[in-house]
């Protein structure tokens, strides 16, 4: 069935069958290549844009307006703090505000019933660019990162250690399962992903041919992995206070050269990034004079081998963002 994507919100993976994906990877490649060869693209001249953010961004909002920009897009960003929205305006009125002026409405923010509330009153697509619970569009920069560098999806065996029931946990688990890879949580039991998510994964991942399974076992969720992934230790909008514990319990899910050694030799390293893997960052230095460790999710050596593909994955972004606005937009 040929895919049509027009008019819909690209609010979580759960809501893409996984031939959408597919139509959206395919078409991320085929935007990379135009980009790489100069080819223009201007498809969506006329429109405009509006990038919602109550959190801070690199990847994300910068793939936003440069996707934006090469598509011919009109793009108005909104940081956090500078719009009426919550505080004096409700989530509503501001969807059906913005709804009037703009084509498409990317959030990034706290709740899902944000995102979801914006795109019920807009009237017009909405983009999730994170909330508390998915991630998206980062899924899509990482299953195209996957396939160019290891050529498949289907039967992938992928290791996701840290924390499994943030974002990022929550996300990967559901884009394997809907892409028919392994996907394994490999985490402590207290930061497993919510019991109805797993379940909601199996099923999908018994149609995809994939698989879903948790484990604290650091050598048995490692061993023959394709793919390592991680992501910080404490997200966006959790409070300092959690630092203490966090170290305590992901210590030892840390992804270094044992684990590495542990995975398949062809192995790749993935990260969504930002990365904790030396003190060269504000709270790195923090954490390394309050606690004694100079490396968090990441050790450097993993971080800056040849095994780690993090800039290419970060890149993608912006190439699977642009197929997401030009697909729900054109
Ligand atoms: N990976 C990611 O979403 O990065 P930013 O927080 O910089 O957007
Ligand atoms: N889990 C991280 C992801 C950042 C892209 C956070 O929410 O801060």
């Amino acid at each position: 069935m040929p895919v049509n994507l027009r008019g819909r919100n690209f609010l979580k993976l759960l809501d893409y069958t996984p031939a959408e994906i597919r139509y959206l990877l395919d078409l991320s490649a085929d935007f990379k290549r135009k980009k790489r060869s100069g080819e223009p693209h201007r498809y969506l001249a006329g429109k405009n844009i509006v990038l919602l953010f109550e959190k801070t961004s690199t990847r994300t909002r910068c793939s936003f307006e440069v996707a934006g920009l090469d598509l011919g897009c009109g793009v108005t960003y909104l940081d956090p703090g500078s719009s009426q929205m919550g505080k004096k305006e409700s989530i509503a009125d501001t969807a059906r505000v913005l709804g009037r002026m703009y084509d498409g409405i990317e959030y990034r923010g706290f709740a899902q019933a944000t995102v979801q509330a914006l795109a019920d009153y807009s009237g017009v697509p909405v983009w999730n660019g994170l909330t508390d619970q998915f991630h998206p569009t980062q899924m899509l920069a990482d299953l195209l990162t996957i396939e160019e560098k290891l050529g498949r999806l289907k039967g992938v065996n992928f290791t996701y250690m840290g924390d499994a029931r943030n974002n990022m946990g929550n996300s990967l688990m559901v884009a394997c399962a809907k892409m028919g890879l392994n996907f394994t949580a490999c985490a402590p039991k207290e930061l497993f992903p919510e019991q109805w998510l797993i379940d909601e994964a199996k099923k999908i991942a018994a149609e995809s041919g994939g698989s879903v399974r948790l484990t604290e076992d650091v050598q048995e969720g490692t061993r023959d992995a394709d793919v390592i992934y991680t992501d910080i230790w404490v997200s966006m909008g959790e409070p300092d206070s959690v630092w203490a514990e966090r170290i305590r319990l992901l210590q030892p899910y840390q992804v270094n050269a044992a684990a590495m050694a542990n995975a398949k030799p062809t192995a790749i390293f993935m990260h969504c990034l930002p990365s904790f893997h030396d003190t060269n960052t504000t709270i790195g230095a923090e954490i390394a004079q309050k606690f004694g460790i100079n490396e968090m999710e990441v050790t450097d050596e993993v971080f800056e081998s040849k095994q780690s593909v993090v800039f290419d994955e970060a890149e993608n972004r912006m190439h699977t963002i642009k197929a997401v606005i030009y697909a729900t937009l054109c």
